[in-house]
């Protein structure tokens, strides 16, 4: 059934999931604030409220902490809707957050915020931003970056945003769950559990929260001793674009030393990015530090090279050319799992579904890049789905149905930011 006025639905979807500062990803499912969601969300916010949009970020890194960690979750308030909550973290922090991180989306939020508005009206809030990002950046270059070449490793699976991708499957098989003990989901009674992970994807979700906590959260300890050490290649390429942001940022602002530094870890993930180049392949990966393995799965963060401004022809060719042939197996790009592999599954989360905020990385970057026809037909399928199935959590690529969450936030938000102005180009 085709949506009326997705634009006033989007819109009315952010201030109904918005608690006072902070916007939650879904009333149900998710009732927290998580920080990569609040990073779209303020895109979302933008379209029609320069000022709460610019709030939302203010409100997100009001959770970080004093090392420049910033959470993937802040419990502002309670909620027995979700497991694990505050207790179970157990980071003893106030406000009460999660122990681990999401990809670092803020600073190329923030750099849209600021082009976009007056700037003599938000130089305050970018001013206040502004260290609270690079400390953040810093935290990531110092704790995450175990091979000193730029990447960004990972030690859970929530940390890639793409929970359960089959590119952590064999990473995780290394996770001792017996001591994991007797927990009561929440996530599979508002939704069903063949669009959620399974019970095993859980228990191990749960051991590397206990792991984290038995360390007090040290995450420099973690990031030695963990069972899951993975390169992720979304959080890589995003954590790469948002330097370059932030130098866009550093360089407005006249912070020449900061700017420099910035510009020298840009060279650096510039470089050691080969690292991921599966060739094999012919696509970026996800690379276990363990075991040295690539996964060798052509997942949507594969694409996100564009993105993050790397420009290789012979890797780029390789990678249109597995667009290709994804788009003539699926009715609508682009599935989080290359439909021709055993795991794919069109339903199952991030294991084959579409993520119209993954779609907005990937195509914005395919039209930055030059590759107009496939970055519009990321962004007309966007469309099209959205204006079909609703605000869903993610959509079937085979059959553009809306599945998980519905009135989701960061769906609403990618239509206001990305799928508005294509409405009109198009008189729909
Ligand atoms: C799920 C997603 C994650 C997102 C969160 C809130 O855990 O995998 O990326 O941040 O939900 O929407």
């Amino acid at each position: 059934m085709t949506q009326k006025m997705p634009g006033r639905r989007a819109r009315e979807i952010l201030v109904r999931n918005d608690r006072g500062g902070y916007t939650v990803p879904n009333g149900r499912v998710y009732p927290f604030q998580w920080n990569w969601d609040s990073a779209f969300v303020s895109l979302g916010f933008a379209a029609f409220d320069l000022e709460r949009a610019w709030r939302e970020l203010l409100t997100l890194f009001d959770g970080q902490w004093e090392d420049g960690f910033l959470p993937h979750i802040i419990f502002w308030k309670d909620d027995a809707g979700y497991f694990p909550g505050p207790a179970v973290w157990g980071t003893g922090r106030t406000p009460q957050t999660s122990g681990i991180t999401q990809p670092p989306v803020a600073a190329s939020a923030v750099r849209d915020l600021w082009e976009r508005g007056d700037r003599t009206v938000f130089r305050e809030q970018l001013e206040e931003l502004f260290p609270k990002l690079l400390a953040w950046h810093k935290w990531f270059a110092r704790v995450r970056d175990p091979l000193g070449n730029g990447l960004a490793l990972i030690v859970h699976p929530w940390e890639s945003g793409r929970d359960n991708s089959p590119e952590w499957d064999a990473a995780s098989s290394r996770i001792d769950t017996s001591r994991v003990g007797s927990y009561e989901r929440r996530d599979t009674s508002h939704i069903d559990q063949s669009m959620r992970p399974t019970k095993l994807d859980y228990d191990r979700y749960v051991a590397l929260v206990q792991y984290g906590r038995s360390l007090g959260w040290d995450h420099e300890r973690i990031g030695r001793g963990s069972p899951f050490r993975v390169v992720d290649i979304g959080t890589t390429m995003i954590l790469l674009r948002a330097n370059r942001d932030l130098l866009a940022l550093a360089e407005a602002l006249g912070r020449d030393e900061e700017a420099a530094e910035l510009r020298h870890n840009i060279a650096r993930a510039e470089a050691g990015v080969a690292w991921l180049w599966n060739d094999r392949v012919g696509a970026y990966c996800s690379r276990d530090i363990i075991s040295g393995e690539s996964t060798s799965m052509v997942t949507g963060a594969s694409f996100l090279s564009f993105y993050a401004g790397l420009r290789n022809e012979a890797r780029d060719r390789r990678l249109l050319a597995h667009l290709e042939r994804i788009a003539s197996r699926t009715k609508y790009l682009l599935p989080s799992l290359d439909p021709a592999h055993p795991a794919f599954d069109s339903i199952r989360y991030w294991r084959g579904p579409v993520w119209a905020v993954i779609n907005y990385l990937v195509g914005r970057g395919l039209l930055e890049a030059g590759h107009k026809l496939w970055g519009e037909k990321v962004r007309s399928d966007t469309h099209a789905l959205i204006q079909q199935a609703g605000m869903y959590e993610y959509f079937c690529p085979l059959t553009g149905k809306g599945v998980g969450g519905d009135d989701f936030s960061w769906t609403a938000a990618i239509w206001l930011h990305w799928c508005a102005d294509h409405e009109l180009s198009r008189g729909a």
